[in-house]
This record gives structure tokens, C-alpha cells and sequence, in this order.
């Protein structure tokens, strides 16, 4: 097998995705390994979570600086230190300077819990809920500087219930990000995907196809 992709996670939070990924790369065959997490808040339960699977973290608190591109020179760096191939944000609650942005082009991901371009920004299950569709789902997309754009790599539909509240929607669609976002980085990972103008390319039809055919299944 070819080296594994060293992957940087950026969270604020649980971490639950940041979970996911840990998990999936302790599969023999996954085509990438967590090298460091990052978090902007010291208490991020997600700190826990890497730490538990032996990986190296560090807090880079945001409060400790006066502007964005300070906060993003020591993110970057840090990245760099650990030798990072792919950036994955996971639950990292900061913009991002276009600088920061334009050094990771191409090799940095988001997860996002919507069917973008619907629904970007703050409590999109909600923004989902209000608008009164159907399907909602989750979004993996390469990061762009505008929030919740850039290219997108993969998606996971779920239904939307007549009954549902912001919560119980949120935890349909946090079930298939755990699944989608070990999917979208293996993807990358291994060379099966990339950014090519705006639009990601596939290296097989499946790469795309296989993730409408189990969206809905549950
Ligand atoms: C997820 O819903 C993710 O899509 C969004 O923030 C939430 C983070 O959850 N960007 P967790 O920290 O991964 O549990």
C-alpha cells in the first residue's frame, strides 16, 4: 500500500465525526491516518477522544488572539509541524482566513448537515425544518473561503419526519455524516477523488453512484 494520507482534524466540540475518522482509520485498509487534532476550545470532549486513540493534540485558543490571521499563522503551523497532507474540519466552529484557505486549496474538507447549497450557516436542520422539505442530509465539500462552500465530494440523504424537532432530525443526519465523512476521506485519501475547477472528479462512476444508492436506505 501506498504511504497513508496524514490527516489534521479541526474541531470545537463532541467530536463525534472526529470519532468516525479515528475509527475508520484503524482499519487495516484505510488510506489515511490521523496525525493531529486541533481544537479552538480548550474543553472540547473531542480533545478525550483523540487522546484516547493515542493521538496528538493541541488547543489553539482563538481568545488568546487579537486578530484571524494570527489564530490562522498558528494553526497552519501547526498543521505543517505534523506534517499534514489533508485538513479535515469536524464540528471547528471559526471562519478561516482566505490566506489559511487558499494554502490548503484543495486539501482541506468540511462537514456540513445539509443538502448544500440548501441551507448553509447556523442550525441548517432548523433552516430545513422551516423551509419544509422532504429529504435533508449531509454535505462533505472541499473548503472554500465563503462558509459552507466549495466543491462538493459527497452526500448522505435522510428523510425528513412530519414530526421531527431540530434534535431528532440532527441525529438522522449526524448518523449518516458518521458514515459519509470516513467514505468522502477515503475518497480523497486514496486518490480516488479531486478538485478540478469547482466540480470534483471521480476515478470510477462508483465514487459518486455509491452514495445515492444507500442515502435512503434507513
Ligand atoms: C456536525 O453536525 C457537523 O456536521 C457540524 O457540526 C457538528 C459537529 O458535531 N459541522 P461533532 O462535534 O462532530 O459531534
Amino acid at each position: 500500500m501506498t504511504a497513508r494520507k496524514r490527516i489534521g482534524v479541526l474541531i470545537s466540540g463532541r467530536g463525534s465525526n472526529l470519532q468516525s475518522l479515528i475509527d475508520a482509520c484503524n482499519e487495516p485498509d484505510y488510506p489515511a491516518e490521523i496525525a493531529l487534532v486541533i481544537s479552538n476550545r480548550p474543553n472540547a470532549y473531542g480533545l478525550e477522544r483523540a487522546q484516547k486513540a493515542g493521538i496528538e493534540t493541541r488547543v489553539i485558543d482563538h481568545k488568546h488572539y487579537p486578530a484571524r490571521e494570527a489564530f490562522d499563522a498558528d494553526l497552519d503551523g501547526a498543521l505543517r509541524e505534523a506534517d499534514v497532507d489533508i485538513v479535515c474540519n469536524a464540528g471547528f466552529m471559526r471562519l478561516l482566513t482566505e490566506g489559511f484557505v487558499e494554502a490548503w486549496r484543495d486539501w482541506q474538507l468540511n462537514i456540513h448537515p445539509s443538502l448544500l447549497p440548501a441551507f448553509r450557516g447556523l442550525h441548517p436542520q432548523q433552516q430545513a425544518l422551516d423551509a419544509g422539505v422532504c429529504i435533508s442530509g449531509a454535505t462533505v465539500h472541499f473548503v472554500r473561503h465563503e462558509m459552507d462552500a466549495g466543491p462538493i465530494l459527497a452526500q448522505a440523504a435522510v428523510p425528513v419526519h412530519a414530526d421531527d424537532t431540530e434534535d431528532s432530525l440532527s441525529e438522522r443526519i449526524l448518523q449518516a455524516e458518521h458514515r459519509l465523512y470516513p467514505h468522502a476521506l477515503r475518497l480523497v485519501a486514496s486518490g480516488a477523488a479531486w478538485v478540478e475547477g469547482e466540480i470534483v472528479r471521480y476515478a470510477t462512476a462508483a465514487g459518486k453512484a455509491a452514495l445515492l444508492n444507500w442515502s435512503l436506505s434507513d
